[in-house]
């Protein structure tokens, strides 16, 4: 990233905030793996554990390829790398290993993540070659099994773009991008149960209950047809595209490539070409004429989401390009950088359903900030990207590492002390990382 203007805070405050990031990993490390947040997410997230290993890279390599190594505990044998790996069971957080009733020998939910595994890895790699050569060896086959579980398991036949059949495994909970199909799931008869989320954080930044009954209905749908993937992705109550996975995996699948030519496996490299020939087919199911922007779509119905949502920007981070499209893309893009003086917004402020506080339908969440100025750095939008960084920088800096941001105002909300925010920080947001 190029040089950021003066204008920054006093070097004490830099170094505090260096210090302190580095203490939320440490603190909220078990062994070897990170929880996101003590009370609210007390278990192993799958991309939250990434993007610790990048935190960690900054400050302890090798303590960054062990959380990498400890996610894959939680692969099944289909290949699926689980988005929660439970290991205990803690009474903080529902729903505990038990609702999720899985198989696998490691306690693990039954649905996957946004797999940035395999960028991280190439990161880590690359970093130190002769340090990393042995673990990427190891790791290697585990990343082109779960990749290839997305490109079977959640890809519609015919079809080329990343099914998600739960919120959840989209990462982004509550965005509007589900509302729709959401509203198709019943409710009808789901077990009663306790929410403990809203013991943690105010219930006005979380999901709603008819959202929660939805989430765990289809948890219910999942374990009585025992986590069979191809039923849920092609009958099952809830199948939608989604632009955050299809373009995060069209990323990870070129890095992966990047990898099999560095340990020199062929086979792999022709699979991988395989399914980078198919994300620009992907990335044209998801344009959305009536928004100039990717979005969601209802794998039942064929029906857009009506809303810009931040990772509608993430088709730069996947190399993926139109130039008739992309001018349209970036004007949407300006527009909503202009809207919300915090960016990048998870959601369009202008549009009705936007929602400042509430998690994925509005709130700046720096991760995704991250992935996306990644992308706009590589293909010569060095400004937006710049702007996107200096903004991430300045809510952190007046705020704190919360888990997401009021992009209006920049109040931090959700879980505080949150372990990605403080990784970003490291690795890429801190005055730090300027050089
Ligand atoms: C939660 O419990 O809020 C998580 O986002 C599920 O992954």
């Amino acid at each position: 990233m190029s040089k950021l203007p003066t204008d920054e805070p006093p070097a004490a405050k830099k170094i505090d905030l260096d210090k302190r990031a580095i203490e939320i990993l440490r603190e909220n490390s078990w062994g070897d793996y990170t929880l996101p947040t003590k009370g609210l997410y007390p278990y192993q997230w799958n991309w939250d554990s990434m993007f610790v290993a990048l935190g960690f890279s900054e400050i302890d390599l090798d303590r960054a390829w062990t959380e990498v190594e400890s996610l894959f505990q939680g692969q099944w044998k289909n290949g699926m790398a689980a988005h929660i790996v439970f290991r205990r069971d803690s009474p903080s957080y529902f729903p505990g290993p038990k609702i999720w009733g899985g198989t696998h020998e490691v306690a693990t939910s039954g649905c996957s993540q946004p797999p940035v595994a395999a960028t991280i890895v190439r990161d880590l790699y690359e970093k130190d070659p002769q340090m990393g050569e042995e673990r990427l060896r190891k790791l290697f086959p585990r990343l082109m099994r779960w990749h290839r579980w997305f490109h079977t398991m959640r890809v519609i036949s015919g079809g080329a773009a990343i099914a998600v059949t739960h919120p959840w495994e989209s990462g982004r909970d509550n965005s509007p991008d589900w509302d729709e199909a959401l509203q198709n799931v019943d409710p009808t008869g789901v077990t009663p149960y306790q929410r403990k989320d809203l013991g943690h954080v105010d219930a006005e930044m979380r999901p709603t209950d008819a959202q929660y009954d939805r989430y765990i209905k289809l948890v219910e749908y999942g374990r009585n047809c025992g986590w069979d993937h191809s039923q849920i992705t092609r009958e099952g109550p809830f199948a939608v595209a989604d632009p955050g996975i299809t373009f995060i995996l069209a990323r990870a699948d070129r890095d992966l490539r990047a990898l099999a030519r560095y340990l020199g496996a062929r086979d792999s490299a022709r699979e991988i070409d395989k399914w980078l020939r198919r994300s620009q087919l992907a990335a044209d199911y998801l344009w959305n004429d009536q928004i100039d922007a990717y979005a969601a779509r209802d794998l039942r119905t064929g029906r857009f989401s009506d809303g810009v949502s931040s990772v509608a920007f993430l088709s730069y981070y996947a190399g993926i390009t139109r130039p008739r499209r992309d001018a349209k893309l970036q004007k949407t893009l300006t527009r909503i950088l202009d809207s919300a003086p915090y960016s990048l917004p998870s959601f369009d402020p202008q549009h009705p359903k936007f929602d400042s506080r509430r998690y994925w339908r509005g709130p700046t969440w720096a991760i995704v900030n991250y992935l996306v100025a990644r992308g706009l750095e590589e293909y010569g939008f060095a400004e937006k990207a710049q702007r996107i960084r200096l903004d991430t920088r300045k809510v952190i800096q007046n705020n704190g590492f919360y888990e997401y941001f009021d992009p209006i105002t920049g109040a931090g909300s959700g879980g505080n002390h949150f372990t990605w925010t403080a990784a970003i920080w490291l690795a890429w947001a801190s005055p730090m990382t300027d050089n």
